[in-house]
């Protein structure tokens, strides 16, 4: 089983960044930003409250893990949720997930 895996992050500027991602440590999407210190700004720190974590899914779309109904709500809340939308919080990074590509969505 892959131990790593590569995601990669469109900024709200347009630029790409490739982040290398640890699977076997319990972290979520939003985790991963944070940690490459990508414009994310993820207020409530993963609680699924603030969904400054929005993001766009690029690829993946149904390789993903499904909404919380919290997530869902708070979704339908944004002006600017789209059918791949995703509260990167909400994203637990795993193997099948090798290769994502996502656009962290500006406030
Ligand atoms: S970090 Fe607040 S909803 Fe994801």
């Amino acid at each position: 089983m892959e131990q790593e895996i590569v995601i990669k992050v469109k900024d709200p500027q347009g630029n790409l960044h490739t982040l290398d991602c640890p699977v076997d440590m319990g972290l979520s999407l939003k985790d991963i930003c944070k940690a490459y210190e990508l414009p994310m700004e993820a207020v409530c720190g993963g609680m699924c409250m603030c969904a400054t974590c929005h993001c766009y899914l690029l690829s993946h779309t149904e390789a993903l893990n499904e909404k919380s109904s919290e997530e869902k709500a708070l979704l339908s809340e944004l002006f600017n949720a789209k059918a791949n939308s995703r509260l990167a919080c909400q994203v637990p990074l795993t193997a099948e997930l090798n290769g994502l590509c996502i656009e962290i969505v500006p406030d």
